[in-house]
């Protein structure tokens, strides 16, 4: 589109609010930039507001405040048969009266490709999707992943510059999720299609994006690439959203650079990051991932500082071992192992020490 300012920016909310009633905002202050190609996804518990911004960028509800722009353009100002927007709802409504080949076929119609490239199209998008025996068949016809999926094809099978979709694996058991999580992103980047994916599944959001948005109460909390978000957690909601995560609760008793001591409530002191805290005497969560919990005293750095830790409980998981632990007072602190020929089995009662690296602990809000 000729009005569009280099390739940030394909999409964009711009300080965007939105009530449905008039007096709760349910969409709060949103800004929020998205390249082309790019696959962004919004993540958030249940009615943090990620439908309403998908509604409103497919112009089905209109913002109380702001603007949402597509090639720079005001969404609302470009006819819907020109947004060139494929979606796929939560409640992934198929045409019901249309065979699945008709249901694929309609998108192709309205854009007026003719019939034996439309064939073609509707083949692969439904081989993609693994539906392609069931091209005669009618929605009712199909369990709901069946439907799911051709809702995801039908949503594709045009090569839209941009598509929406809404939580479109939900229906599908843990294989087949997987094999679409890969084909959805390889399709997207082959194809250059900006997506925007709504999913509560973090696994996904971690392993499909580009950037992900963690949304919460109306409001982005994070917005960051995968591996920032996990590793760099701006706050305890996102810490605590995005993978397992322990958290110790303390008083800073010292800052020095980007290293702070911590005393925690039962009087120990731990090493970690000051993100959020600026001055002693300040109370705060320090926040840790189990794999990055250290209980070889040989591995840990000299001079830092450790705890006692008693194990509670072991879990033999194959890949990895997971282990409950009972530290300053929380009995729900968990670290995880590789399974490694050498890798010691805690047993529970056993008393040990743990550790980290400072920069692994988070001293956040
Ligand atoms: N049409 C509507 N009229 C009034 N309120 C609505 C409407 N649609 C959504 N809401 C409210 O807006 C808030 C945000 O809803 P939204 O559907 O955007 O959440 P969500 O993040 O998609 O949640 P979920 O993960 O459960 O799908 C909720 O409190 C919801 O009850
Ligand atoms: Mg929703």
């Amino acid at each position: 589109m000729a009005s569009q300012e280099g390739n940030d920016g394909f999409v964009v909310f711009d300080r965007v609010q939105k009530s449905y009633d008039g007096e709760t905002l349910v969409v709060k202050d949103l800004n929020l930039s998205i390249g082309k190609g790019e696959f962004l996804t919004m993540l958030g518990p249940s009615g943090s507001g990620k439908t309403t911004c998908l509604m409103m960028l497919a112009g089905f509800e209109t913002a109380t405040h702001g603007d949402i722009l597509l090639g720079g353009q005001p969404i609302n100002n470009i006819p819907p048969h020109k947004r060139g927007i494929g979606m796929v709802f939560q409640n992934y409504a198929l045409f019901p009266h249309m065979s699945v080949g008709e249901n694929l076929s309609f998108p192709l119609e309205v854009r007026k490709i003719g019939k034996s490239d439309r064939e073609e199209k509707v083949k692969r998008a439904l081989d993609m999707v693994q539906m392609g025996d069931f091209i005669n068949r009618r929605p009712a016809q199909l369990s709901g992943g069946q439907q799911q999926r051709i809702a995801l094809a039908r949503a594709l099978v045009f090569e839209p510059e941009l598509v929406l979709m809404d939580e479109p694996l939900g229906a599908l058991d843990k294989q087949l999720r997987e094999h679409m999580q890969f084909e959805i992103t390889r399709l997207a980047h082959d194809l250059g299609i900006t997506t925007v994916y709504v999913t509560h599944d973090q696994t996904e959001a971690l392993t499909m994006s580009d950037r992900v948005a963690v949304f919460d109460d109306g409001r982005i909390q994070q917005l960051d690439p995968p591996d920032v978000l996990y590793e760099e957690p701006k706050n305890s909601f996102v810490a605590q959203f995005i993978g397992e995560n322990n958290t110790l609760e303390g008083v800073v008793k010292e800052i020095t650079g980007d290293t702070c001591v911590i005393q925690l409530d039962d009087g120990e002191v731990i090493d970690a990051k000051p993100v959020n805290v600026s001055e002693v005497g300040q109370r705060t969560q320090v926040s840790i991932r189990p794999e990055r919990v250290e209980y070889n005293s040989e591995r840990l750095q000299k001079g830092a500082h450790t705890l006692k830790a008693e194990v509670l409980e072991f879990i033999y998981m194959g890949d990895i071992f997971r282990t409950r632990l009972r530290v300053a007072g929380n009995e729900d602190f968990i670290i995880k192992t590789r399974n490694a020929p050498d890798q010691v089995k805690l047993k529970p009662g056993e008393q040990i020490e743990i550790g980290w690296l400072p920069e692994d602990c988070r001293a956040l809000d």
